[in-house]
């Protein structure tokens, strides 16, 4: 799903119900009930970081975060006023270092401090808890200072982390998300770019084409999407971690919401 910042902003300060925020949290109804009913024990959360763990003297290209918690950043407005973000770490050492083996050179963090890129997608999943529900192993990509890791690569790190989670020797419920996009640019003579046909087609292409979209080179993410439309690939891990067949439990794209186009997907192994 998306992590557009707004929001966050939109469920912090009580204006979900407001005329335009009101279809895009319309959306999200089926998604709670449905993790409601499936809540996983742990989360592996592929995100990207905005300059607030990580800035231009360290920009690792795939980072996951083995801390036992996680601070809620204050990017510049203040911190959001949502629960701090639990880890797993015997689960994260584990994926680390299954994941190594299998030949992707993770850097390893501790108690990062977590941005919308992280926070959003609870907020949307779980709207206003105490405390969240889930355990998150937050695996950072960089999709910032270019060029960031390609839709294949991105695809077979999420097929290592289901192996890796699969040879865990703890009986854990996981689910893996993916976040950012869709289709949006922030800045320059084409910010505000919002491309619904590229979108729908990437939303089509998760379900039933993910190694085509794999295939997608940055330049056509860049021309199609926008610039940071190209946080598209972390969706790709999460799809790497499925099966070839999924069953898509739920759709939901909106548009605008902030400078972008909001879209949410989710998917279960199986036909
Ligand atoms: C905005 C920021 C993001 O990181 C993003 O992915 C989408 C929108 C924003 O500032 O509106
Ligand atoms: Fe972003």
């Amino acid at each position: 799903m998306s992590h557009v910042p707004a929001v966050g902003a939109a469920s912090d300060l009580g204006n979900t119900g407001d005329d335009y925020w009101k279809p895009l949290f319309a959306g999200f109804e089926v998604s709670r009930k449905w993790i409601a009913e499936r809540c996983p024990d742990v989360v592996v959360l592929v995100y990207n970081d905005h300059a607030t763990a990580f800035d231009l003297n360290l920009v690792p290209t795939f980072a996951i975060a083995c801390g036992e918690e996680f601070e809620i950043a204050d990017e510049g407005w203040g911190r959001r006023p949502v629960p701090n973000v639990r880890g797993a770490p015997d689960l994260a050492w584990h994926v680390r270092q299954a994941v190594i083996e299998d030949g992707f050179d993770l850097t390893s963090v501790g108690n990062v401090p977590v941005d919308h890129g992280l926070t959003v997608p609870l907020t949307v999943m779980f709207d206003r808890p105490d405390a969240w529900p889930v355990r998150v192993v937050p695996l950072a990509v960089n999709v910032i200072v270019y060029p960031p890791p390609s839709g294949q690569r991105c695809y077979a790190l999420g097929k290592a982390i289901r192996r890796a989670v699969e040879s865990f020797d703890e009986d854990l419920d996981v689910q893996v998300w993916g976040t950012g996009g869709m289709s949006h640019q922030l800045q320059g003579p084409r910010a505000g770019l919002i491309n619904s046909e590229f979108d729908a087609r990437f939303l089509d292409g998760m379900v039933h084409d993910p190694e085509g979209l794999a295939r997608i080179p940055h330049i056509e993410y860049m021309r199609d999407a926008g610039s940071e439309g190209i946080e598209l690939v972390m969706w790709l891990v999460m799809r790497g971690a499925l099966d070839a067949r999924v069953r898509e439990v739920h759709r939901h794209y909106h548009v605008p919401a902030s400078n972008t186009a909001f879209g949410h997907l989710i998917l279960e192994n199986g036909p």
